[in-house]
């Protein structure tokens, strides 16, 4: 065919270490857990803006620099985003793309995380702890949706590339990275058990 697939929108999904990461996942589990019963703030304000679940963002948002479980979680995930920031060709000029927030989120059955994008940050990630099978996964959309006036639908079964809507699994271990100006969203979790997450952003510095 001759036409050109301009403008792609990467997304990368690999799992954070090569071999086992079941030791650093034990751990990142436990003081998931920990941190919901500790974190006052988090939960009133998780009570507020996020009912049913349960999320550090805005009160524990550095959890890279409160705990070495998560420092270590950090200096995994440098190594994708380095690889990321190489396959989007990134000019980054000498500077580094840096974890400047690092949060935990609890989804129990029905908690939904609504349609969002991570402002003011570069490329933005998940880390899956905790996924129940059948539990929800990470839906993207088209950036290019708000533009599409008169476009047709797409058929059922057109590739993925070529549909407005795309799903990666949560899966256990995976590191999941995108650009932060991409939407997305985590629709309600069907199952009777609770999806653990890590997500962070890195900036440019
Ligand atoms: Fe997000």
């Amino acid at each position: 065919m001759p036409t050109h697939a301009l403008f792609p929108t990467l997304v990368y999904v690999a799992p954070l270490k090569p071999q086992s990461g079941q030791s650093l996942n034990r751990r990142l589990l436990r003081e998931c857990v920990h941190l919901r019963e500790d974190d006052e703030a988090g939960q009133r304000w998780s009570a507020k803006n996020y009912p049913g679940g349960f999320t550090s963002y805005n009160s524990a948002s550095r959890m890279h620099e409160l705990s070495p479980t998560f420092a270590e979680l950090e200096r995994n995930v440098d190594r994708h985003v380095k690889k990321f920031a190489r396959e989007l060709a990134l000019d980054l000029d000498g500077r580094e793309l840096t974890m400047t927030d690092c949060w935990v989120n609890i989804m129990p059955r029905q908690v939904v995380h609504s349609l969002h994008l991570h402002p003011l940050s570069t490329i933005s990630g998940t880390y899956y702890v905790q996924t129940p099978r059948l539990s929800s996964g990470l839906k993207f959309e088209d950036p290019r949706l708000d533009r599409f006036m008169a476009a047709p639908p797409r058929l059922a079964n057109a590739k993925p590339e070529r549909r407005p809507w795309f799903v990666v699994p949560a899966q256990l271990g995976n590191v999941v990275l995108f650009e932060s100006w991409l939407r997305h969203e985590v629709p309600p979790n069907p199952v009777d058990a609770e999806r653990i997450s890590v997500s962070f952003n890195y900036n440019w510095f």
